[in-house]
């Protein structure tokens, strides 16, 4: 903005253009054409010299929106907030009305002069009719400034001489407090005064919880049952009370005898809470900004006077721009000076001119209004004492609409930081909001609206905003937190009954890692293996990987999300180590669950498929299988199929070797011989590539479409086996751990629902658990308990919901991904067809991270169990032990990995484990194992 744009005008302001705060143009209140004697008026040069300090150009209004933009950050940063001098407080409130809100409540509203009691009816039905009974209190100075116990006894009085006016049957209240004064929030119903301000100062209630001052001196009078649910500031209240149409009321304004706003925050950048989903309302105390020095150029030299004069010096600087507390001074200081230079008054003050306070914020109001405001100045100026010519009127309305005009611009600056705060945080192309706004600065004089508007048009073009103008003060709005309240502890209350069931004490996970070790051990000894639900399967894999392996091979990895069909080559490691060449295919469900002869046709022609591309045809390379599901084997090279589980159940192959029907579909294909030297369960296979690398991996851990664990066992402890000397290692089969019932009191109705409708009802139930082929199931489950219970999609079934599946481990995954904004939540449920609101995606979140928690902590039982029989077995005080792990969840999560590790840390405080992932599938350990037996073969032969 050149600074032309900051020199008073005089004349006509051109055409609608917007910008200055300087008199003369067409912001100001009145402009020349507002009355026939325009033309022959003007602004005289001192006036225009005197006004000059108050101009603000557009590039001046920038600069303030600017630097709020900067004084917010620091209010919510939590390292600057205590410092901060736009305090940026939170609220804790969480959600705006839905319209939903229903009952009768009780509130309090204390403000300047007066004590208003309410009962607040809400219909909660489609029209939300709000029935409004009050009663005004007056509050005298003996208690505004009395000891602080009797103000709060005050209002118990006042309070129960309202309902007994009313004549209820009912004793019993829920009541809200509007509180416009400056506090730390910690909860909804916890408020600690910092400082009274306005007419107000009881000794001895800063510093301390006003609602415990309020519910003790209710309770002292022992008449009503009152409980008081909420606390809110007048600005909350007047955002919450707001009937938006269109938009959600998301800010909330006051410019009164003071001013503030707040607005809806999201939570994650409410720093000083612990809190990173959802919104909540912050009440930025924006009257304080420039108490640092920010606003030092902007400040003009009666702003600097009406500081020094005021009850505050250096304190509330914007406040002191903006509010009516102080225009009415700043107004009559330029008037002040004028007449001192002879600009006005022909050079004449009055003793009443000079007395502070003599010019209110009502006559600002009425001197700017355009038919009546030549004359009201008139009746002003002779209640100073002052005899005024027309030109004197004239520029005492310039000066007011000068002075009113600038705090409607400052007050736009502001509204644009924050709804341009808002727009960036909620990453959103365009914001559009109503604002709500009382105070009687906007309520009596349309202009100060129409500044808003126009200037917050140009200071944040990309936010579209309603004014709206509050009803009932800050009344309604506090009902309207005191139903939200309500509404949400009574929902609480139920989401935590239902999803207490899946929250498992330290106890329980001890319970689980016991019952484990002891099917564990039922599962390794002849004699009572049939009795435990862990097969413990020997794999005739003796020792893991030692360097020396060497050769190439190739490999099939099925079983997991994905099949492949890798080719390995195992070299020296200083010439590389293993080199993979891999190629993914997809096994879709009817085959998967088709005849089993055409599920082994599709993986030899995988395999055709694979060798063509490699230029391998007709070239027979010992093969490593990685089959993931349980296997009986009598060698490396056979394994008997004993059950399907996750999605497979292609028939006809249960019972037997895996092996033998494969080389039957490579003979059916008349495809070229393969040579299959090791068949492979995944936890093996990932066991020995990570093995590779770290000797001490004596652990497989798989957590992916299924999940399952295997580790070096002794021999001697594998009854199943003849015995022996050394180590074997055994597939546990752990999934299927509680299929004998010993872990049914675990189960939730949620578990069974989703055992119910698996492919193998009553199988695999840990594993139903804890995988992801079922994680997103059982939330699924839950979000349609929560609805039928009406504490999701508003009690609406959801149709989308009812899709079985719908919920991959990538979406659990990606909800519970850190820092993610609410609107990413919102989107990635939309992207399933879920259309959620706020509240609604702060749930599902919630039960996705239930869910996985439990997951992941029941891993951990199954890890601590198999970590402490491993120390056990080798007599250690002290085990180090690594785990390999694969698996999209383990992997994928955000927070699995380190739950299952904390987990095992507490359940297993005996045993150092490291977790290593494997970074090349378990092909490769397939591969590895396919080596070590070629190399052994060899030397049998030699
Ligand atoms: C892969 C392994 O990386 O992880 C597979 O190579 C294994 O053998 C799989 O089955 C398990 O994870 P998911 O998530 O694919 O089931
Ligand atoms: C299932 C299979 C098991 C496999 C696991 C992980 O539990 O039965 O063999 O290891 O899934 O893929």
């Amino acid at each position: 903005m050149s600074s032309g744009q900051e020199k008073p005008l005089v004349g006509k302001p051109p055409g609608n253009q917007l910008s200055p705060t300087c008199p003369g143009h067409g912001l100001a209140g009145v402009s020349e054409s507002s009355s026939p004697q325009a033309q022959s008026w003007h602004l005289t040069t001192k006036m225009q010299s005197s006004l000059q300090p108050l101009c603000l150009s557009l590039e001046k209004l920038h600069r303030v929106k600017d630097s709020m933009l900067e004084a917010m950050d620091r209010g919510l940063s939590r390292r600057t907030h205590a410092q901060a001098t736009v305090r940026m407080l939170p609220t804790f409130i969480r959600s705006t009305p839905d319209g939903t809100e229903r009952g009768e409540f009780l509130v309090l509203e204390l403000g300047d002069i007066d004590l208003r009691v309410l009962l607040v009816e809400l219909s909660g039905d489609t029209r939300q009719t709000v029935t409004v009974k009050d009663r005004r209190f007056p509050v005298s100075d003996a208690i505004a400034q009395g000891p602080g116990e009797k103000l709060f006894a005050f209002m118990a009085t006042c309070l129960c001489e309202f309902l007994d006016g009313l004549r209820l049957p009912q004793r019993a209240f829920q009541l809200g407090f509007s509180f416009p004064f400056s506090c730390r929030q910690t909860r909804l119903d916890q408020s600690y005064l910092f400082s009274w301000a306005k007419r107000f100062k009881c000794p001895g209630v800063e510093g301390r919880d006003v609602v415990e001052l309020l519910q003790n001196a209710i309770n002292k009078q022992d008449r009503y049952c009152i409980k008081v649910i909420a606390v809110v500031n007048d600005t909350t209240g007047t955002m919450m009370g707001c009937e938006a149409s269109a938009e959600p009321c998301e800010v909330g304004l006051i410019v009164d005898a003071g001013t503030n706003s707040c607005f809806m925050e999201e939570a994650r950048c409410v720093e000083v809470v612990e809190e990173n989903l959802g919104r909540m309302g912050v009440v930025t105390e924006w009257g304080s900004f420039g108490d640092d020095g920010t606003l030092n150029d902007m400040l003009s030299p009666y702003d600097r006077l009406v500081d020094e004069t005021s009850l505050n010096p250096g304190k509330q600087r914007f406040e002191k721009m903006i509010s009516g507390l102080y225009l009415g001074e700043i107004v009559r200081h330029i008037l002040a000076e004028l007449a001192t230079q002879g600009g006005l008054f022909s050079g004449r003050t009055t003793p009443a001119l000079l007395t502070k306070g003599s010019v209110q914020i009502q006559d600002i109001l009425e001197i700017t209004d355009e038919q009546v405001g030549v004359a009201r100045a008139q009746c002003v100026l002779w209640r100073l004492g002052l005899e005024a010519s027309d030109q004197d009127c004239f520029s005492m309305q310039q000066v007011c609409s000068a002075v009113y005009i600038r705090a409607a611009s400052l007050c736009a600056a502001g509204l644009a930081a924050i709804l341009s705060h808002m727009r960036r945080n909620r990453e959103l192309t365009r914001l559009k909001t109503s604002v709500a706004v009382d105070g009687a600065m906007f309520r009596d004089h349309a202009k100060f609206g129409q500044t808003l508007q126009q200037l917050v048009k140009k200071l944040a073009p990309e936010c579209d905003i309603t004014l709206v103008q509050a009803e009932d003060g800050s009344g309604k709005g506090t009902a309207m937190v005191t139903a939200v309240a309500s509404r949400l502890a009574a929902q609480r209350f139920q989401v935590n009954q239902t999803l207490a069931l899946l929250k498992l004490s330290p106890d329980a996970l001890g319970e689980v890692q016991a019952l484990l070790r002891r099917e564990m051990e039922l599962g390794l000894k002849k004699e009572t293996q049939t009795t435990s639900s862990v097969r413990m399967l020997p794999t005739y894999i003796c020792a893991t990987p030692d360097g020396s392996e060497r050769g190439d091979f190739l490999a099939l990895d099925l079983g997991g999300t994905n099949f492949r069909v890798l080719l390995v080559q195992v070299g020296a490691r200083e010439q590389g180590g293993v080199r993979i060449v891999s190629e993914l295919y997809s096994i879709p469900p009817q085959v998967a669950q088709g005849p089993g002869s055409q599920l082994f046709d599709h993986i030899v022609e995988c395999i055709a498929d694979f060798q063509t591309k490699q230029g391998m045809m007709g070239q027979t390379l010992p093969l490593g299988f990685t089959f993931s599901f349980p296997c009986q084997q009598t060698s490396l090279d056979q394994g008997i199929l004993l059950s399907w589980t996750k999605g497979f159940n292609a028939s006809g192959c249960v019972g037997q070797d895996v092996v033998k029907l494969l080389r039957e579909a490579v003979k059916r294909k008349n495809h070229f011989a393969l040579d299959v030297v090791a068949i492979v369960n995944d936890t093996v296979g990932t066991m020995m590539s990570c093995g590779y690398d770290d000797p001490s991996c004596e652990v497989g851990l798989i957590v992916g479409t299924g999940t399952n664990a295997c580790y070096m066992e002794e021999l001697r402890n594998v009854g199943t086996l003849a015995g022996g000397e050394g180590r074997m290692c055994v597939n546990m089969e752990w999934g299927a751990f509680g299929d004998n019932g010993c872990l049914d009191a675990f189960f939730t109705p949620f578990d069974r629902q989703v055992d119910e409708a698996s492919l193998n009802p009553g199988r695999q139930r840990f594993e139903k658990l804890i995988s992801g082929m079922y994680l997103g199931e059982i939330v699924r489950y839950i979000l349609l308990e929560l609805t039928a219970k009406g504490l999701l999609f508003r009690g609406r079934p959801s149709p989308k919901l009812q899709t079985r599946d719908i919920f991959q481990t990538k979406f659990l995954s990606s909800i519970e991904s850190d820092g993610l904004a609410l609107r990413q939540v919102c989107a990635i449920l939309e992207q399933l067809g879920l259309h959620v609101t706020c509240e609604d995606s702060v749930l599902v979140r919630e039960v996705c991270q239930v869910v996985a928690r439990r997951a992941a902590q029941l891993c951990g039982a199954g890890v601590a169990a198999v970590a402490e029989k491993i120390r056990e077995n080798r007599g250690l005080e002290q085990l180090s032990v690594t785990v390999g792990v694969d698996g999209t969840l383990y992997k994928l999560h955000p927070h699995f990995a380190q739950e299952v590790q904390g987990t095992v840390q507490r359940l297993a405080p005996r045993c150092s484990i490291t977790f290593l992932q494997s970074e090349d599938g378990s092909g490769k350990g397939a591969a590895l194992i396919a080596a070590v037996a070629c190399r052994v073969a060899h030397h049998q032969r030699a």
